[in-house]
């Protein structure tokens, strides 16, 4: 509920007194840079913007959010893309942005502590100088944040080798919707007491607390890489590329592909280059990480195994060019973007299912919507497919239904790594029983029982159930 104008000065005063009156933001053009997201499909408007600095800080915020009964949206480097950290309806937006403590790793070289505004890029040039990593990248790291990627449990191209977002998280420290603190973050190898409220706040998309630190497990940082982009006729050679690095190349990091329309697209937007002498109906994009001499022997005997000529394979193995060919990959996003607002679905299939699922949906689409622009990227390792198209009307909920009924046909998940946030509340209910979201909805309450941080997210409203 939004504070009553009477209420609202004393708000303010109460807020920076916790932190500072430089640090609550009621300016409409400031408050903006908050209001929407990257795709230009969700926006709201906030009361005022909210940028604690520390744990603490965040804690007195939340305390006094609750005495004023405010609604709360949090916040990270909003590179979201389904609309949960979009303040709507005169929220209060709690930015964790000046969250970015980053401590040294920890002497065994396993963890490091980090606070929840700092970004994927920073935390990897923090660990680079002590030879180490964290095991999740992805085509947002410049504005990502840690504790954006734990609340919507982030994938990319490198859980087919490490796994996701979830699996990184050893501990976190997280305020909940009253102002009181938990705080799970001695790294303990053996801790069974009780419920792993860490994991459960992971993918809980900023409806259940705030978190405010978090413990991650790191990786050594490998020696060398190498990229190879190729050309595919279709998925199912895709599949067969990713089984020959499964046979072959113990190293393999990550197994992405993209479509010929994408490739176009971002050619166009990027003014890049033709990345082979031929065009081709798919791309995939491999990556190997390890002892220099052991990955390209494993390289080789990949693409021999998967009976791909010289002429289909560019190789990368110097750290631009390994960027340059990432950078057909990692471009489509904000090519949709420049393009237009573009329907967006994030989704899972098994693996095996991959391939007939992508040209089922090519055919529906084809057939409903002619004039669209089909664009299908995504981990092929993971058969995690992002579809997306430009053309239908973006308010049109049509493409969706008829795009997330075909997942629920072939027992996928709607949303593979972004999340449900508010763009896929309807739907909910494909992936999961009346079961289940009740149950969810009763660890939301034990959690946040007056409703107030993050509400209308993930759950489906009265009515969508109409
Ligand atoms: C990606 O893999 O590039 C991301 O998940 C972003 C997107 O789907 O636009
Ligand atoms: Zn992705």
């Amino acid at each position: 509920m939004e504070p009553l104008a009477a209420d609202r000065d004393a708000l303010l005063l109460a807020l920076a007194e916790v932190v500072g009156s430089q640090s609550v933001l009621t300016s409409d053009s400031v408050r903006v840079g908050y209001e929407h997201d990257i795709t230009g499909r969700h926006s709201g408007t906030a009361s005022v913007v909210v940028l604690p600095s520390s744990s603490d800080e965040v804690a007195k915020t939340m305390a006094v959010l609750s005495q004023h009964g405010c609604r709360v949206a949090i916040q990270g480097g909003n590179t979201g893309l389904v609309g949960g950290g979009i303040p709507y309806d005169g929220e209060v937006l709690l930015s964790l942005r000046r969250l970015s403590h980053l401590a040294v790793p920890s002497e065994d070289q396993t963890t490091v502590l980090v606070g929840a505004g700092v970004t994927l890029d920073e935390l990897q040039a923090h660990l680079r100088p002590h030879g180490l990593e964290f095991p999740l990248d992805h085509g947002g790291r410049s504005g990502a944040t840690i504790g954006g990627m734990i609340a919507t449990n982030a994938g990319g191209p490198w859980c087919i080798r490490h796994g996701m977002m979830r699996d990184h998280v050893l501990g976190v420290e997280a305020v909940l919707p009253d102002g009181s603190t938990i705080e799970r973050l001695r790294g303990l190898a053996k801790d069974n007491t009780g419920y792993d409220l860490t994991q459960l706040l992971v993918g809980s998309e900023g409806t259940l607390a705030v978190v405010t630190r978090a413990l991650l497990r790191l990786v050594p940082r490998a020696d060398s890489r190498i990229v190879a982009l190729t050309g595919l006729a279709d998925l199912r050679v895709g599949l067969r590329l990713l089984r020959a690095c499964r046979m072959h190349a113990p190293s393999t990091l990550a197994a992405d592909f993209f479509d010929s329309s994408g490739l176009a697209l971002v050619r166009d937007h990027k003014d890049l280059p033709a990345p082979l002498p031929v065009e081709h109906n798919y791309y995939g994009l491999v990556e190997l990480a390890g002892d220099h001499d052991r990955i390209w022997t494993e390289l080789e005997a990949t693409l021999t195994s998967a009976g791909l000529s010289q002429d289909q394979v560019a190789v990368a193995g110097d750290a631009s060019t390994r960027r340059r060919l990432w950078e057909y990959r990692e471009s489509h996003t904000e090519a949709l973007n420049a393009l237009g607002v573009p329907h967006k679905l994030d989704v899972s299939v098994s693996v095996d299912d991959l391939p007939s699922f992508v040209e089922e949906l090519r055919a529906l689409l084809a057939n409903r919507y002619p004039e669209a622009r089909v664009v299908i990227f995504g981990h092929l390792g993971d058969g995690n497919v992002h579809v997306n198209l430009i053309g239908p009307d973006p308010e049109d909920q049509s493409p969706s239904d008829l795009i997330l009924d075909r997942v629920a046909a072939h027992h996928g998940s709607i949303s593979a790594e972004h999340g449900i946030g508010v763009a896929k509340r309807k739907w909910l209910k494909l992936s999961r029983t009346a079961t289940e979201i009740e149950l969810m909805r009763r660890i939301k309450s034990a959690f946040d029982p007056d409703n107030r941080l993050g509400a209308g997210r993930i759950f489906p409203l009265e009515a969508d159930n109409t």
